[in-house]
């Protein structure tokens, strides 16, 4: 008789008929949860129906109990691709992350965490489909109709426009979507919806990924083009098993401080798109606005004081200028603390090591922090040498020459300056506002100031007076 109760790992999906206590699939604690499924009606598993429907010939499969026909691959020369037009959500940032738009029969899975603007995005992007004359619906899970509405009155009319079902139940849902069949549906939140035959609260593993696999049946099916929103935890990862990101097309995510006006959208995974696009927006009164100027407010915010240095990043396609401080100051702990926000930690102490061993500037007992002013994260190799500069003319208690004064680069552990992506992009833009003499690797083209190793970087960056071996006192 088959087993009706399984356990599955919270984190990785990993599922074993006995529980254990610590995952045999990912080594986490803790983590293996009891499910009991009730009754599966229908041949197939939600997870073989996701991997079949949608993705070319089914015809010929039988699953009949006594044995399967399997079915006949073909070249691929011989699959007719036909390619869909994309749906535009009247938000540019966001179609440019999605690679152009949302691809009809798509499942998107927007996360981030609680109030960075999740519901307030995709509101907007199905007012603006709304508007443009396409069939949309917003599963409300998490608010109720009437908030959905509060929220939609302080967005653009077309906001209004966008029919609502605030439902929990995951066939009911379905249904609402087969009897409507919209272009567009969003389902906020995919962790609170409830597949009535599993047992288990609505966002437990098995939930989320028999839901998931569902709709996805019905999308692929229709060709609804559907975005679901996900929450994440505290470490930033998306609530729920790796097997929905593995599941869905193209996932999302949403960050930025909730204090902070700026919100960052990236990619991490895009079946129709690059996931190196990333849009910047700005939460105000009346929504998101996207901000295309970015560059200009950081380097005209840029406080040309000592520890203040330009990063002439790349987010994705597109070049941005942003602003790297740091600040170095005499330690009273044992362990001097390094704080980094907006850049990668690892990274920081790695530059802070190669600054000590090959610059001449050691930190030895003093705390470091370095900020990337307006909460926006930068996520890429060529911060390094901002990095370092910063904290090198933080710990001399010099500006940089020439402040504002951008940079850009990688460093190796040997202290060379590496050759990172998109040199002449990054230098027209600083050039564009007003930044020359941009200190950069070797072979970035003309207008750089090139440089090969760190020391020459420091050269060119500091005075020379300040030139000399820095020990900062703890
Ligand atoms: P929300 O979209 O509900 O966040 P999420 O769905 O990710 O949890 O909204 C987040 C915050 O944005 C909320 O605290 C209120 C704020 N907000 C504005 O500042 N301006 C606006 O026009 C709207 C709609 C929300
Ligand atoms: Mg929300």
């Amino acid at each position: 008789m088959a087993r009706d109760i399984v356990h599955t790992c919270s984190e990785c999906g990993f599922q074993s008929p006995q529980w254990h206590g610590r995952c045999p699939g990912c080594e986490a604690w803790g983590t293996l949860v009891e499910e009991r499924v009730l009754a599966r009606t229908g041949a197939r598993s939600s997870a073989s129906a996701a991997r079949g429907s949608g993705r070319g010939s089914r015809a010929g499969r039988h699953t009949g109990a006594g044995g399967e026909v399997a079915p006949c691959p073909r070249p691929l020369r011989e699959v007719t691709a036909t390619t869909a037009a994309r749906l535009s959500t009247g938000i540019g940032e966001l179609d440019r992350v999605l690679g152009g738009g949302l691809v009809p029969g798509s499942l998107v899975l927007l996360g981030g965490s609680p109030g960075i603007g999740k519901s307030t995005l995709t509101n907007m992007a199905l007012g603006n489909l709304a508007g443009a004359g396409h069939a949309t619906l917003y599963v409300s899970g998490e608010e109720s109709a009437e908030q959905v509405r509060l929220r939609a009155e302080r967005l653009a009319p077309g906001a209004l426009e966008v029919p609502i079902l605030a439902e929990t139940d995951l066939d009911a849902v379905l249904d609402t979507l087969a009897t409507h069949s919209p272009r567009v549906c969003v389902i906020d939140s995919v962790q609170t919806l409830r597949a009535g035959e599993l047992t288990g609260a609505p966002g437990a593993v098995g939930q989320v990924r028999e839901v998931t696999g569902r709709i996805m049946e019905l999308a692929k099916e229709r060709g609804i083009a559907v975005v679901l929103v996900g929450h994440v935890t505290k470490d930033g990862a998306l609530a729920g098993p790796r097997v929905l990101e593995h599941l869905v097309d193209c996932v999302l995510q949403f960050e930025g401080e909730r204090e902070r006006p700026y919100r960052e959208l990236r990619a991490l995974k895009n079946r129709f798109g690059s996931t190196n696009e990333a849009g910047l927006f700005e939460m105000r009164q009346g929504g998101l606005v996207e901000v295309l100027d970015a560059s200009a407010r950081f380097v005209a915010g840029a406080t040309r004081a000592p520890g203040s240095v330009v990063l002439a990043a790349m987010e994705g396609s597109r070049p941005l200028l942003v602003e790297v401080q740091a600040l170095v100051a005499p330690s009273e702990l044992e362990q001097p603390r390094r704080v980094v926000s907006g850049l990668d930690r690892n990274r920081m102490a790695l530059v802070l090591a190669i600054l000590g061993r090959h610059g001449g500037v050691a930190m030895g007992g003093a705390d470091v922090f370095v900020n990337v002013v307006g909460g926006v994260r930068v996520d890429e190799p060529g911060c390094d040498l901002a990095v370092a500069l910063a904290v090198a003319s933080a710990a001399r208690g010099v500006p940089l020459r020439g402040t504002p004064r951008a940079c850009f680069g990688e460093l190796g552990l040997t202290g060379e300056l590496r050759w990172v992506g998109h040199p002449e992009r990054r230098l027209t833009e600083a050039a564009k506002h007003g930044l020359y003499a941009t200190i950069a690797p070797a072979d970035s083209g003309p207008g750089a100031c090139e440089v090969t190793t760190l020391r020459e970087a420091l050269a060119a960056a500091l005075s020379s007076e300040a030139n000399r071996p820095t020990r900062v006192a703890a």
